[in-house]
């Protein structure tokens, strides 16, 4: 397999954003202060501190049994093992590359938040948040290059995600959405990946980019939360819907199912259907992986009754 990105290697993105320059160097916020800190001893090295032992997708299968949604659907259970294994593999591949890009998204905009945001302190928290991310990125793109063999491109979704939150002039909506929705649910997905994964550099991996994630997270909802407070009721609405709207369109996109069940000519509605009793023998997956960007939101005070509204009525928190 060609672990290429094709067929664009590269996007240009045009953004118009000011710089802002803060000539006010003293520290009021304890708490950032603390944050930055623990960033600053938080440092490892994805060459150095991960065991990069070999591990066979020809051999060994990338998660648990039990953790694959696909278990217990015919078409598969029907399929030899090392199909099985090598679809396993795609399946793993197509998560871990979602992953990747939306840590790339993570690196573009926190680097666009060094310039933009008025206050210093922030700007510092932000700085170490730019060499963060650039490690994840190191990681995962080196993880699916050399264990799985493939990077595939960014969903639609994703990719239509990454544009609108670097073409977003306001800080706080690129605040919003790289570090309360990208890496909410980020977050969500690695707490996932490190209970069932079993290649031992990503189990690894995992455990460093959890502390980063949770860091990040706090910084963006601390921040966030003194802002929003201030707000008039009509732009807290505002900033509320549009993270929802940004949420439903990605929460489309964490469905590779469809993509694999056409992949493999597979029924689609046989496939919705396994998936939907999947879901209802398993109510704490939507709920797990929806629920830390909810409570992120209820923390900066945007979980607004209309928003919790329509994350029940789709069922997302479980
Ligand atoms: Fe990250
Ligand atoms: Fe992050």
């Amino acid at each position: 397999m060609n672990p290429t990105l094709q067929p664009d290697a590269a996007t240009s993105v045009a953004t118009a954003m000011l710089c802002t320059l803060s000539w006010q160097y003293e520290h009021e916020n304890t708490q950032l202060t603390r944050l930055h800190e623990l960033a600053k001893a938080g440092s490892w090295n994805a060459s150095t501190d991960i065991p990069w032992v070999a591990w066979s997708r020809h051999r060994e299968f990338p998660c648990s049994r039990s953790s694959n949604p696909l278990c217990g659907f015919g078409f598969y259970e029907a399929l030899p093992e090392d199909r099985q294994r090598e679809l396993s593999w795609w399946q793993h591949g197509l998560e871990i590359s979602e992953i990747l890009h939306g840590e790339q998204a993570a690196l573009q905009v926190s680097a666009q938040l060094v310039q933009l945001l008025p206050d210093m302190q922030a700007k510092f928290l932000c700085a170490v948040q730019v060499h963060d991310e650039a490690r994840h990125v190191e990681f995962f793109a080196r993880y699916l290059r050399d264990t799985v063999g493939v990077i595939h491109p960014p969903s639609d979704a994703m990719r239509e995600l990454i544009h609108r939150a670097l073409q977003e002039p306001a800080w706080e909506h690129k605040l919003l959405y790289c570090q309360v929705l990208i890496e909410s649910l980020a977050l969500a997905r690695l707490q996932e990946l490190r209970r069932h994964c079993r290649a031992p550099a990503l189990r690894h991996a995992v455990d460093y980019i959890l502390k980063d994630e949770a860091r990040h997270v706090h910084f963006g909802t601390e921040h966030l939360r003194r802002h929003i407070a201030r707000m008039d009721p009509h732009a807290r609405d505002n900033c509320s819907l549009r993270l929802l709207d940004a949420t439903l369109a990605l929460a489309g996109s964490l469905n590779i199912y469809t993509r694999i069940a056409t992949a493999q000519g597979w029924p689609l509605p046989a496939m919705r259907r396994h998936l939907r009793e999947y879901r209802l023998q398993h109510p704490d997956l939507n709920r797990n992986r929806f629920r830390q960007l909810a409570l992120n939101m209820q923390a900066v005070g945007l979980l607004t009754p209309a928003c919790k509204a329509q994350f029940d009525s789709l069922n997302l928190l479980g």
